[in-house]
């Protein structure tokens, strides 16, 4: 089987932590699409989904599935989103699909992060998948910089504008080894949006799609 059909058990697991009549946090991503497929199988049962990207709200309205404004909804029971690199504590890399900070207030919006993912994800370390960081453009080299003296090599992302209208640089060359520490270091950079780091607020369940089936892994 392929890592894409991994990604496909894992999203399918999700699904049974869908309740019926709530609104869900619909994450971005080839695994987040497998989900949305499945969650278009079931569309009568929820009252529709906060989007984190552009690109999940059209294949939610294209199967008959409302996205609603998270101010309009308040605090969400579960948010289904993948995952570039998760670690054993569920602390994850995200943003290489360029929607982190969407994801990120939907994750911080929500009561459970389920992410989603194939077993290749996991890893010891942070840091082989380039760090994203979506940065305010003006900032560009300060941010750099900033990232040079952390030891980091950041490569600007080219030919790509986010939704808010950003650069995102990636950071290579990083070894996590304090995850939430430097996710809040990075953050207090000036002209820093959002970092790929989601280990302040990590997952909360980690569906591991793999040859054998799904591993559920809960955080600690
Ligand atoms: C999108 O910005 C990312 O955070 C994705 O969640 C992440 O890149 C995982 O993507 P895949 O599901 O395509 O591997």
């Amino acid at each position: 089987m392929s890592q894409d059909a991994y990604k496909q058990r894992a999203a399918e697991a999700a699904i049974e932590f869908v309740e019926s009549g709530s609104v869900i946090g619909v994450g971005t991503g080839s695994t987040v699409n497998h989900f949305i497929e499945a969650l278009g199988r079931m569309r009568q049962r929820i009252d529709g989904a906060v989007s984190s990207s552009e690109a999940s709200t059209r294949r939610l309205e294209a199967l008959g599935i409302e996205v609603l404004d998270l101010n309009s909804v308040g605090t969400l029971p579960l948010y289904v989103d993948g995952a570039d690199e998760s670690n054993a504590h569920l602390q994850l890399i995200k943003g290489g699909g360029g929607a982190l900070t969407r994801e990120k207030i939907v994750a911080a919006a929500s009561e459970r992060f389920v992410c989603i993912a194939d077993d290749a994800k996991l890893v010891d370390v942070l840091g082989a998948f380039p760090l994203p960081i979506e940065v305010i453009p003006m900032a560009q080299s300060l941010v750099a910089r900033e990232l040079v003296v952390r030891g980091g090599r950041p490569v600007l992302r080219t030919g790509v504008v986010t939704e808010n209208g950003n650069i995102i640089l990636d950071a290579h060359d990083l070894e996590i080894l304090q995850p939430a520490e430097l996710e809040s270091d990075l953050n207090d950079i000036a002209g820093v949006v959002t970092v790929g780091l989601f280990a302040r607020r990590p997952a909360d369940v980690l569906l591991l799609g793999g040859p054998s089936g799904v591993r559920q892994m809960q955080a600690d």
